[in-house]
């Protein structure tokens, strides 16, 4: 009962990752209020409907919050095929949005659990186009924002990663979130046997997404992925803030053996 006594917000409970976190941060004893803009998942303490992709969507998912929880799971996301302006909108200035407006609701030694992914590699590489793009605060006009940066339309999906990990590791260190001693990490999977993952193969072909699934030895589960988030909002994960953690089965590493040349 890793999680007994707590009370957990999961985002994207209605399916795949969201739901398997959902269910198994109840299952290790935690009181769990799932957010997804449909209904679905398992039975939990509570479900807020809501969506993620405006300020006011935001507004009114955290007015029905508890007013102390434990810990925040950000699961909720869109593959990049609606399009580049509402896929970065939900996955990373909602998910942005969400948090800031959660941690004063969060106790000290609570967590907020982003789900990034290994499509956000590129942070590093576009660490420049990253930060300015953290750097415009409060939920903006993202169409606006993508043309000012000359985003692609194709590359929706994994900007809207490299500016989670990124904002991540800002995050640890804001006020907003230290001094109130909330830790702020995000866990990458590698490919997941989810519905979007059929998405997947419709925004960057089937080559890539097979390409990864050989790389990593077959395709996830949401049963794989599950367990490293409720960890990381028990209290055994207390040390562990600003990072992000590989759930991948060996994708990363054999990404950084192909870029780096070793
Ligand atoms: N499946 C994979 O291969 C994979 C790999 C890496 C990262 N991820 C990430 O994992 C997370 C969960 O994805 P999944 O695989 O479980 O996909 P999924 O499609 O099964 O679940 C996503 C959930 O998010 C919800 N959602 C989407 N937009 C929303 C909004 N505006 N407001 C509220 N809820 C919204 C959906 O309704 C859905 O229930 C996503 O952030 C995704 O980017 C998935």
């Amino acid at each position: 009962m890793m999680l007994l006594g707590k009370t957990i917000i999961v985002t994207g409970s209605a399916s795949g990752i969201g739901a398997r976190t959902a269910e198994l941060c109840a299952q290790l004893g935690a009181d769990v209020i799932g957010v997804d803009r449909r209904e679905g998942g398992p039975s939990l303490s509570g479900f807020i409907r809501g969506d993620l992709s405006s300020q006011a969507g935001i507004d009114a998912i955290v007015g029905q919050f508890p007013q102390r929880i434990d810990a925040l799971c950000n699961v909720a996301g869109l593959s990049g095929a609606p399009g580049a302006a509402p896929t970065v909108a939900v996955n990373f200035y909602g998910l942005r949005g969400l948090s800031e407006a959660t941690a004063t609701h969060i106790r000290p030694g609570g967590a907020i659990v982003n789900v990034a992914s290994i499509a956000g590699y590129g942070w590093r590489a576009n660490l420049s186009r990253a930060k300015s793009m953290v750097a415009v605060t409060g939920f903006p006009d993202v169409a606006a924002v993508l043309k000012d940066h000359n985003v692609a339309e194709a590359e929706g999906y994994p900007l809207s990663k490299e500016l989670l990990l990124l904002w991540t590791q800002l995050a640890a260190h804001q006020p907003r979130f230290r001094q109130n001693g909330v830790r702020v990490i995000s866990v990458s999977p590698g490919p997941v046997e989810t519905p979007i993952l059929g998405q997947f193969r419709q925004v960057f072909g089937d080559k890539r997404v097979d390409d990864d699934i050989a790389a990593a030895g077959r395709a996830g589960t949401p049963a794989d992925i599950a367990p490293v988030i409720a960890f990381l909002c028990s209290d055994g994960a207390r040390w562990i803030n600003g990072t992000n953690i590989a759930a991948d089965g060996g994708l990363e590493a054999a990404v950084n053996a192909q870029a780096l040349g070793f």
